[in-house]
């Protein structure tokens, strides 16, 4: 494709040259068609290692950090509740604890606020990647001794493991996470 244009382009400065017409200084037929391939890639959305555009990646990351936000207020609300309904908690610690799993996979390079796109990811995430694994991992224990409370049916089990979840959440934000509301 681009190699199509580039011929095509160099057939007009021929055509052009043929005519007298190519005279100008600092125009020639190399640098018109590296101009060309630059626009041609612009156009073309980058595709990460993961199959997806950076514009996907964060837009999916976002969508699950959505269904985490919903999922954690579920165990709230229901640890708080009277009657607390334990298939909803079951259902919420099996998603949060999915995302832990691969919360780690859902910032690949890129796909920070270097990208022009609307992120609260901060740089630190890239620029400290070590701390930013130890706040995913804080996580994933988090999650999966809620997961194992939530599955022993134990309604003081799950209040006891929720507190450490919702405050692994807030310590990846506090470091990684831009206008944490
Ligand atoms: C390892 C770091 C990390 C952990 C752990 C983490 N988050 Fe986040 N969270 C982020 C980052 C970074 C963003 C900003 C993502 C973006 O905008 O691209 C974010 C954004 C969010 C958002 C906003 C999503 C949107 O764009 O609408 C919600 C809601 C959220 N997180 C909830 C949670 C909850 C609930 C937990 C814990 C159960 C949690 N997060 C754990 C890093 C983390």
């Amino acid at each position: 494709m681009k190699f199509v244009v580039a011929l095509a382009l160099s057939g007009a400065i021929l055509a052009v040259a043929a005519c007298g017409g190519a005279e100008e200084p600092g125009v020639t037929a190399d640098a018109v068609p590296d101009a060309v391939e630059t626009d041609v890639a612009e156009t073309e959305p980058v595709v990460l290692a993961n199959g997806m555009t950076v514009a996907e990646t964060i837009s999916t990351r976002q969508e699950n950090l959505k269904g985490m936000g919903g999922a954690l207020k579920t165990v709230s609300d229901n640890v708080r509740s009277g009657s607390p309904d334990m298939a909803a908690i079951q259902a919420a610690a099996v998603t949060l604890k999915g995302h832990s799993e691969n919360i780690g996979t859902w910032f690949p390079e890129g796909t920070g606020p270097e990208s022009g796109l609307e992120t609260d990811a901060l740089p630190a995430i890239w620029e400290q990647p070590d701390e930013f694994a130890a706040a995913v991992e804080r996580f994933q224990v988090a999650a999966l001794a809620l997961s194992t409370a939530a599955e022993s049916g134990d309604a003081a089990a799950v209040g006891a493991a929720f507190r450490p979840t919702g405050g692994s959440c807030g310590g990846c934000h506090d470091s990684f996470r831009a206008d944490d509301d």
